[in-house]
């Protein structure tokens, strides 16, 4: 068992420096995928301030034959989730469709936000990209508006990174 405690005095980018460095340690060794993404939310929700609900959303395929994708909850921390969002639609799957970072300051302001804990006020959501192929998004809520600025994405952008390569992505 890990005991991970991040100094509450931390900065934010401090906050983020520890994190990255306490994921890596968390994952070492371990090789599989569904292991390290649980403990990387349980990490993410017992380090993160003011955070109502963490955790991914995986790249998933309807049939073998189908090109249809969308995205479905995979390990996480918060009340019980959405489980299936298509490409395009929520921060999430614009996040997908886009492949880049969305802050989310307001989401009763975000057309067509997908409210799955309604007591998420603002939200960020991370792509998870491996090699250029899409593997899903990390996506973090908070119980009060303004909650993410540019440290958080930054951070939380190379929590991503950090994740990516430990985890075998073609095996979940
Ligand atoms: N709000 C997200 C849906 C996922 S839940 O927040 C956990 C969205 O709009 O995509």
């Amino acid at each position: 068992m890990h005991e991970i405690e991040l100094d509450p005095a931390l900065s934010g980018r401090q906050r983020y420096d520890a994190l990255a460095a306490s994921l890596e340690a968390l994952l070492e060794g371990e090789t599989d995928p569904v292991a390290n993404l649980a403990n990387a939310s349980a990490l993410l929700a017992q380090s993160l301030p003011r955070v109502n609900w963490c955790g991914f959303y995986l790249l998933r395929h309807r049939g073998e034959r189908s090109g249809t994708a969308e995205l479905v909850v995979g390990p996480f921390q918060g009340k019980t989730a959405c489980v299936r969002i298509p490409i395009g639609k929520g921060v999430c799957g614009t996040a997908a469709a886009r492949r880049e970072t969305i802050v989310v300051p307001d989401v009763n302001l975000f057309p067509g936000h997908i409210a799955c804990d309604a007591a998420s006020r603002s939200e960020i959501v991370v792509p998870i990209l491996q090699g250029g192929a899409l593997r899903g998004v990390l996506d973090v809520d908070a119980p009060e508006t303004d909650r993410f600025d540019d440290e958080d994405r930054a951070g939380l952008e190379r929590f991503v990174e950090v994740l990516v390569p430990r985890v075998q992505w073609e095996r979940l």
